[in-house]
């Protein structure tokens, strides 16, 4: 069974930036480690691909630290911590810097600086991008920079199935035991079908977003909270997992899972909101228009379409240049273009739809779990960047940053950690292979629409206790189903989303004020 010295579960921004530090730290140093990094389907498919806006930055003079660090704190309600919004700022631009010096290319003016974009929220141009495919240039960047390192094993179509821990052993482990130690995972391999057993001195959780837990997302098919679900059940404690961000625009398009965003960068270039009639809403919400943080947005649009019993409004680019368009944005022209909208004479119908987790496993300011020797970064993980309301392209920052403070943390700690070589196999004694497999697609069907229906954008009291309630029925059944049955992929994806779920629902259902991106109708002062 393979052993290692780091083992990374996610190849996105955070897995891989992580994996490139450690690997190049060991390479001077000329020591022998080895560094897994292990993904469940291809190594570039991520929610890191997927990111078009860009990454946020102060990269010009007349930009400040102090307003990027505002802008945040604005965006989140003010419930931030304030000393992790500093470093993630003040951080920034060395590791962007790193990113450029992987590979990864950002547009530049004809002049040669970089063409700074403006979204929602920022009270500056501070967003480097590149085109409209700013994730997936950093997603190549950063698989070519770890393919450069011999250290770094790629291990695709493997999934994470359990984190390791002393309950292995047979001790009972508490969720506020401070001496849980995690020494890896239980692995399944794809092809195989054999759950593996992956040893590590660290474990580092980079696992990513939860949206497939609802009916429409902006995340890709990957996205099903499993570290968040690992951890939790390994009593990792998890933060804010009430503040589930809709971006405001995705693509109408009922039915298409993941949806198609229409990134926050069209309104910083000069999108407009508007109704079917071409009357603008937006000053009826916020002065800033259509460049008001997401949640304002989403919350604006929610309202107007149910006011006007419609299923989407629209976003209007008429009036922009098209040729400078068409550059900044090819891949959302085309997208449009295909869909039969022809950006220069029709409006882009667009709905928002779930698009990012604010919350998620709590972390430290060096990416440490409350389990020893297991990290967490990137979107799984909870930082206090984000408060009530991620900023827009603060995620792939917080993700760089967090890799480099993890990376430098684990450098401290990682000698002083001892596998136990008594560790069991994998134990599926009593299972068999599920035939009615029909059974996870329609309980994931009743799940999503539990999720959309009475945990979206506005909840209430009465939406979120049924949402409890049916969630229960569906987690018990589903734990049943899930004992007799040999691992999938999609049993414990299920799983995993159930349990993502029933913490969003939870600390939903405990939070009594309206703030950030949990909105209860109910409580609305009068
Ligand atoms: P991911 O990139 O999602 O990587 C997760 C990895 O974990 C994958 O490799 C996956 O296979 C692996 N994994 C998960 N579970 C398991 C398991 N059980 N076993 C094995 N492997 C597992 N943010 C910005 O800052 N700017 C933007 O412009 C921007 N645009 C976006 C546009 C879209 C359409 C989307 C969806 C998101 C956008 N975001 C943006 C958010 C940002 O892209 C993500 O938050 C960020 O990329 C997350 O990176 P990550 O490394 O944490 O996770
Ligand atoms: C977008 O391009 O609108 C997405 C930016 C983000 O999620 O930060």
């Amino acid at each position: 069974m393979p052993q290692f010295d780091f083992l990374i579960i996610g190849s996105g921004i955070a897995g891989l930036s992580y994996a490139a530090k450690l690997a190049r730290h060991f390479e001077n140093t000329q020591e022998h480690v080895s560094i897994a990094v292990i993904t469940k389907v291809q190594a570039d498919e991520t929610n890191t691909k997927y990111a078009q806006g860009g990454i946020a930055v102060v990269w010009d003079k007349s930009d400040s630290f102090e307003k990027h660090i505002h802008d945040t704190m604005d965006a989140g309600d003010g419930i931030n911590k304030p000393d992790i919004v500093e470093i993630v700022v003040k951080e920034a631009p060395e590791r962007i810097q790193e990113l450029i010096d992987y590979g990864t290319r950002f547009d530049k003016e004809p002049e040669g600086n970089y063409d700074l974009a403006k979204e929602g929220g920022h009270s500056d141009h501070r967003i480097l991008h590149f085109k409209d495919i700013t994730g997936a240039e950093i997603e190549r960047a950063l698989l070519e920079e770890v393919k450069r390192h011999k250290n770094i094993e790629v291990f695709t179509h493997y999934y994470a199935v359990e984190l390791i821990t002393q309950h292995h052993l047979g001790e009972t482990v508490y969720r506020y035991r401070e001496d849980i130690k995690c020494f890896g995972a239980y692995v399944l391999n794809r092809r195989s079908g054999q759950v593996e057993k992956f040893l590590a001195k660290t474990t580092m959780l980079a696992t990513g977003g939860i949206g497939n837990i609802y009916q429409s997302t902006t995340n890709p098919t990957i996205a099903t909270g499993d570290g968040i679900a690992m951890a939790y059940r390994s009593k990792g404690i998890c933060d804010n997992m009430e503040f589930i961000q809709f971006h405001p625009t995705s693509f109408y398009l009922p039915g298409k899972k993941p949806s198609f965003l229409i990134s926050e960068a069209v309104r910083g270039f000069g999108g407009i909101l508007k109704r079917a009639d071409g009357s603008t809403f937006m000053e009826l919400y916020d002065d800033r228009l259509s460049l008001a943080p997401r949640d304002i947005v989403a919350r604006a649009i929610d309202s107007e379409m149910k006011k006007n019993g419609v299923d989407h409004v629209y976003l209007d680019v008429r009036h922009c240049d098209y040729e400078k368009f068409l550059e900044h944005f090819p891949n959302i022209t085309q997208y449009c273009l295909d869909a039969g909208i022809d950006l220069r004479t029709e409006m882009i119908p667009v709905v928002p739809a779930q698009h990012y987790m604010c919350g998620g496993i709590r972390v430290t300011e060096w990416g440490k779990t409350n389990i020893n020797f297991l990290y967490a970064v990137g979107e799984c993980a909870c930082t206090g960047l984000h408060g009530a309301n991620r900023l827009a392209s603060n995620s792939l920052l917080e993700a760089v940053v967090f890799g480099h403070r993890a990376y430098q943390s684990t450098l401290e700690s990682f000698d002083k950690a001892i596998v136990p070589d008594n560790i069991p196999e994998w134990d599926d004694s009593g299972t068999t292979h599920p035939e009615e497999n029909v059974l996870v697609t329609e309980m994931t069907r009743e799940l999503n629409s539990i999720m959309s229906n009475y945990v979206g954008i506005v909840r209430t009291d009465r939406r979120m206790k049924r949402a409890y309630d049916r969630l229960e029925l569906l987690h018990q059944e589903h734990e049943e189903l899930y004992r007799q049955s040999k691992v999938s992929v999609a049993i414990c994806e299920l799983r995993n989303m159930i349990s993502v779920s029933y913490l969003i629902i939870k600390m939903a259902m405990a939070r009594r004020e309206n703030i950030g991106l949990h909105f209860n109708a109910d409580h609305v002062k009068s």
